[in-house]
C-alpha cells in the first residue's frame, strides 16, 4: 500500500473542501485506487467538519500535530490526541520539522506518538536532517538519533508511518539526488527493522513532491509514499502526483 498525505499547514478556510472533494472524485475513478491510500491534514479548526464529511469515504482526513497529553489539560490553546479523535481525525503527524524548530523535543514527540496511538490514531512521524547535518555528513546518525529516541518497540507499529523530510528540500525546491534518497531509505527502513523486527512500519518521503519529481521518486521501489506539502493545496497538483508516479 502506498500513500499520498497531503499536509495543508496554514491554509484552508471551509470551503477548501472543494478541494478535498476534487481529489476523492478523480480517487473512486481510478483504476490504481486500490493501491494507494490518501490523507490530507487541514488545520486544527476544519477537522470536524471534514472528517464528518469524508467518513464514509476513501480518503482519510489528519490533524498536522497534537499536544503531549492525553485527555484534557489546562494547557492554553492546546489539542490533545483524544479531542482529535473526537471530532474524527483518522490520524496525525508528529514531530514535523516546523513543530520541532518551535521547540518539540524527542521526549514532547514520544508523548505525542505515545498517546495518538493510544487514541487510535495512526501516527506519521517526521523526521529529517538540515542543511548543515547534511554538509557534515550526519544525516544518517541525526536520522538513528530522531527515531530511536522517540520510537519505541512497545508501539503498535501498524499504526506507525514514517516520512523523511530533508529539512533543507521542505518548501524550496531542491530534492536529494536518486542515490543519496534510496540509500536514506533503506537505512532508515534497517533502523526501524531493530526496533521492530518483523513487518515494518511504512516510510514515506517528503520535501519539494511534484507532479514532476515523483517521476524521479517512482523508481525507488523502497519509498512507500508521499507526504506533499505545497502541492497538497491544489486538486490538480495532487492529482497529477498520483497519476505520474503511476504512468
Ligand atoms: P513541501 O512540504 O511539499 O511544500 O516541500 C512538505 C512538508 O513540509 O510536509
Amino acid at each position: 500500500m502506498k500513500y499520498f498525505i497531503g499536509n495543508w499547514k496554514m491554509f484552508g478556510v471551509p470551503k477548501s473542501i472543494n478541494i478535498i472533494k476534487k481529489i476523492n472524485f478523480f480517487h473512486l475513478k481510478d483504476k490504481n485506487r486500490k493501491k494507494y491510500r490518501i490523507i490530507i491534514t487541514p488545520p486544527y479548526i476544519l477537522l470536524e467538519t471534514f472528517s464528518k464529511y469524508f467518513k464514509n469515504k476513501k480518503i482519510l482526513i489528519g490533524s498536522q500535530n497534537c499536544y503531549q497529553k492525553d485527555h484534557f489539560s489546562s494547557n492554553t490553546a492546546a489539542i490533545s490526541p483524544y479531542m482529535l479523535k473526537s471530532v474524527g481525525a483518522k490520524c496525525t503527524l508528529v514531530g514535523h520539522s516546523d513543530n520541532r524548530s518551535e521547540g518539540d523535543t524527542n521526549q514532547m514527540l514520544k508523548n505525542k506518538v505515545n498517546f495518538a496511538l493510544k487514541n487510535n490514531l495512526k501516527v506519521v512521524f517526521c523526521v529529517g536532517e538540515n542543511k548543515i547535518e547534511k554538509k557534515n555528513k550526519k544525516t544518517f546518525s541525526v536520522l538513528k538519533k530522531q527515531i530511536t529516541k522517540v520510537l519505541e518497540k512497545k508501539f503498535n507499529k501498524d499504526n506507525i508511518i514514517v516520512a523523511y523530510e530533508p529539512i533543507w528540500s521542505i518548501g524550496t525546491g531542491k530534492i536529494p539526488t536518486k542515490n543519496e534518497l534510496e540509500e536514506t531509505i533503506i537505512y532508515i527502513k534497517k533502523i526501524l527493522k531493530q526496533i521492530y523486527k518483523k513487518k515494518n512500519p511504512a516510510v514515506l518521503y517528503g520535501g519539494s513532491v511534484d507532479g514532476n519529481s515523483v517521476k524521479i521518486f517512482k523508481d525507488i521501489k523502497e519509498i512507500d509514499g508521499f507526504l506533499i506539502g505545497g502541492a497538497s493545496k491544489s486538486s490538480k497538483k495532487f492529482i497529477d502526483i498520483i497519476k505520474n508516479y503511476y504512468r
